[in-house]
């Protein structure tokens, strides 16, 4: 029989993107030997790098690239070279956001892991997280604030006016409600809901329908949380956490606060999914939740992890590869566990090195099996 043909979309973006996505493709390859997988990459420009070559943000052979592909595997975008573009030409206005919208990504999954041995690197009080944790954040990413129309600033009698508008229909509520649900089955079957409403009538949509989607799953235990409280019980008791879900924005910022709670946005990785194709499968973006790290690019220094570990989701939820991204996940769990540290996570302790980027790289090489 033929060995299928994996087809993924790469783009690298800007600042440690390029970096980071290189040891991302060294390990897939290795997949590739390891497992007699094929994979087929097409790599393009988007972002700030996209601009600067061909003008926009995304241009049209990246997103046609994407279109024939089963997957995108994607760095990240922005810096401060592009900032001061007109904001829908921006990296992330102008290819991020029309990626996910485009693709239809409602479900961006970011799991917020804290390893036992990187607790250290957790800026929360030790006893609060000792032993690690691991929860998810299952956060919408294709409605509400980001999207609703009218979003324009204009001018008035009395001065400019700015206006976003949140928009949820009950139906893109339940849909994501739904992968909450379900991946909560799959875990410590505990969903904690997010939304404000004790002031928003988003809120108030949003909570009767995920009690009404909370019917088809009698096993999960569910609880809703307002976004303030939510933002101060994640950092209370981080531990107690499972699956959190959450609108678009809310979302956002407290993916950012559970990353920190963990120790350093260079070891988590996301996915954005669409619908599932019926098979299990979905087609998806995936890329570290941290960003570009303009501070840093081009010193070789960034964490490949989160990269790494993205790839691994992509083999899991998108090319059915279970074994591969078991090898991978494994692989950068035993080399954290063997001291191997890049300077982000890096603390003086015995046994432990502080490596490079590909350094990093090398370390989840050599860890990889096939069994
Ligand atoms: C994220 C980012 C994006 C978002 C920005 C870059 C548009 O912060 O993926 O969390 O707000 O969704
Ligand atoms: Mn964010």
């Amino acid at each position: 029989m033929e060995k299928q043909v994996h087809r993924v979309a790469v783009l690298p973006g800007d600042g440690i993107g390029p970096e980071v996505m290189f040891q991302a493709l060294r390990v897939l390859d290795k997949v590739s030997s390891l497992f007699e997988i094929n994979f087929e990459f097409d790599q393009q420009p988007v972002g700030g790098a996209a601009i600067d070559e061909l003008g926009t943000p995304l241009p049209e052979v990246t997103l046609k690239a994407c279109e024939q592909s089963d997957a995108i595997l994607f760095g990240s975008v922005g810096g401060p070279k592009w900032e001061n573009l007109p904001p829908d030409e921006q990296p992330e206005r102008g290819a991020l956001l029309p990626l996910r919208k485009h693709f239809g990504l409602f479900a961006n999954l970011r799991p917020s892991v804290c390893f036992p041995s990187l607790v250290h690197a957790s800026p929360v009080r030790r006893d609060l997280v000792e032993g690690g944790f691991d929860v998810l954040c299952v956060r919408e990413l294709t409605g509400g604030i980001y999207f609703g129309a009218p979003k324009e600033i204009r001018e008035e009698e009395n001065g400019k006016v700015a206006i976003d508008t949140m928009v949820y229909h009950q139906s893109e509520i339940e849909r994501i409600a739904h992968v909450a649900f379900n991946a909560a089955m799959t875990r410590g079957k505990k969903l904690t809901s997010i939304d404000k409403a004790n002031v928003l009538r988003n809120g108030i949509l949003w909570r009767e329908t995920v009690e009404l989607v909370a019917a088809d799953y009698p096993d999960v235990q569910l609880d809703h949380l307002y976004v303030d409280n939510a933002a101060m019980q994640l950092i209370r008791r981080p531990r107690e956490f499972d699956v959190v879900l959450a609108p678009n924005l809310f979302g956002d910022i407290l993916s950012d606060e559970m990353a920190m709670i963990a120790g350093s946005l260079g070891m988590l990785a996301s996915s954005s999914l669409g619908e599932n194709k019926g098979n299990g499968l979905y087609y998806g973006m995936y890329e570290p939740s941290g960003g570009s790290a303009p501070d840093i690019a081009g010193e070789g220094i960034a964490n490949p992890c989160a990269q790494i570990l993205s790839a691994a989701l992509m083999l899991r939820y998108s090319l059915g590869c279970h074994q591969a991204a078991d090898s991978i996940d494994n692989a950068v769990r035993a080399a954290i566990d063997d001291g191997m540290r890049t300077s982000d996570i890096f603390t003086e302790e015995p046994n432990t090195h502080k490596l490079t980027t590909s350094q990093m790289g090398d370390s989840i090489l050599e860890r990889m099996t096939s069994s």
